[in-house]
């Protein structure tokens, strides 16, 4: 039989339906680890304060674990109970009768609620890391093997500079090292314990909060109660990361998309990544990149409609905070699975270096390197600039790159324009050009590896 928390002040029972929105035990039971851990901290600490005995709390220690043994032998929480402090409570006493009912002295499902989310965020965010520490760690290595492979480098989606194929795929380490970082940061305010804030005032019983903290394994204690059953920032927090994660995976999986094309025949992405038509024999289709792109999308609402359920409310509890749970949930699954299988996915990727040879010389790539060429020889970017795009019109009309273009033809155009100027007019040395900090020649590139992977030792 369930067990309401409340009903004294009640005549009549809930409406059916009203029942069914309010209720969350389906969803929420996800959370009865923690819960019981958030139980056990706080009979701990009743006991400390003198109201549970010694005995009393080995009784209800004992409850609480066998409670999770059976939960986790496949006896998942079920019931018609109001959510799974509920279902605990009631699994308590019937187990133990008025000790089961005596353990919600001094805590309110308020405090307790956003106790368990956080312990459950923090192993989330911890898998994350992880994760997404392996995936930087294996476009390092991809990185590294292809060390020197140049690539046509786009804006616009339109040939701009040739650069490295591992400076590319170094551009993503960078946006997926600050993501981990942002995570980090996450970890530490979510590591925070609310327990002890009661329904929102505190409570009254004198319960040691950092005994609590520290039995939970929590870094800290939150200082307003007020602020603590309130707060979901640490949840938006992780959601927000969770959107910037997708967003740069669906960024790189539509390149996957794109080099995966005939068109471009840059990569072909190994076959347990791909899958074929029911109709077109031919088709080899990136369906994993491709639904990586398309749940960004779910994650990305996840953020909007939580960070939309809170903006206005007032402090402190409101049930509206019990939509937080659903959106937290499918958050951390869907981008676990998304960076995992990302990862599992890039490292079956093989890179067609015919393709990407022909694509590195088409397009006037090396119209800048003209240009700067001529800026050496005294003119004016401006009037480089002009000049050199009058030699692309040019070489245009004549069906020629511009490295192919006769001698005679630059000087017709400028006659400052020497024999060197075809030193210049290559892919490699216009890679070998950008040794800025941060630029794409070879020793910049090999110096980012290298502390990538001093990082990772
Ligand atoms: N199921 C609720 C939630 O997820 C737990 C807290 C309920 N508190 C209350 N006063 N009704 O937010």
């Amino acid at each position: 039989m369930s067990q309401k928390l409340w009903g004294g002040r009640f005549k009549i029972g809930l409406d059916e339906q009203a029942k069914t929105m309010s209720y969350s035990l389906q969803s929420d039971s996800r959370l009865l680890k923690y819960d019981i851990q958030v139980n056990m901290a706080h009979a701990k600490a009743l006991c400390k304060a003198g109201i549970f005995t010694e005995e009393e709390l080995e009784i209800v220690l004992q409850a609480l674990s066998t409670i999770l043994e059976e939960s986790s032998l496949g006896n998942q929480a079920d019931g018609d109970d109001e959510d799974i402090h509920s279902w605990v409570e009631r699994q308590l006493t019937e187990r133990c009768g008025d000790l089961g009912k005596r353990l919600h002295t001094g805590k309110s499902r308020n405090d307790q609620v956003v106790t368990d989310a956080r312990l459950f965020q923090k192993e989330a965010l911890s898998e994350i890391m992880d994760a997404l520490a392996d995936l930087i760690q294996s476009l390092v290595q991809i990185s590294r093997e292809q060390l020197g492979v140049p690539f046509p480098g786009l804006t616009h989606l339109q040939t701009a500079q040739p650069v490295l194929l591992s400076h590319h795929l170094l551009a993503y380490v960078e946006k997926f090292s600050r993501d981990l970082e942002r995570l980090e940061e996450t970890y530490k305010r979510t590591d925070v314990c609310p327990l002890g804030g009661g329904a929102l005032a505190g409570n009254n019983y004198h319960l040691d909060r950092e005994f609590i903290a520290r039995e939970l394994g929590f870094d800290g204690i939150t200082q307003n109660s007020m602020d603590a059953v309130s707060d979901r920032d640490f949840m938006l927090e992780c959601l927000s990361n969770g959107s910037i994660i997708m967003t740069h995976l669906s960024r790189f999986c539509e390149e996957i998309v794109l080099w995966s094309s005939p068109l471009t025949g840059f990569i072909t992405i190994g076959d347990a990544f791909t899958t074929g038509s029911s109709i077109m024999p031919q088709k080899k289709n990136p369906d994993i990149a491709e639904l990586i792109r398309g749940k960004a999308g779910r994650v990305l609402g996840n953020h909007i409609a939580l960070i939309h359920t809170i903006k206005a409310l007032p402090l402190t509890y409101n049930r509206d905070l019990q939509e937080d749970k659903e959106r937290l949930f499918d958050t951390v699954d869907t981008v676990l699975e998304c960076v995992q299988l990302f990862s599992k996915m890039i490292r079956t990727v093989v890179f067609n270096r015919d393709a990407i040879d022909t694509a590195v010389k088409k397009g006037y790539s090396l119209a800048t390197e003209l240009a700067d060429y001529l800026v050496k020889k005294g003119i004016p970017f401006r009037e480089a600039h002009e000049l050199t795009g009058q030699i692309v019109l040019l070489a245009i009309e004549r069906g020629e790159g511009l490295e192919e273009l006769d001698l005679s033809i630059y000087q017709r155009m400028d006659s400052r324009i020497q024999s060197d100027v075809k030193d210049v007019l290559t892919v490699e040395a216009a890679i070998a050009a950008k040794s800025v900090i941060g630029g794409t020649s070879i020793s910049q590139v090999e110096a980012q590896l290298a502390r990538y992977e001093e990082k990772s030792k």
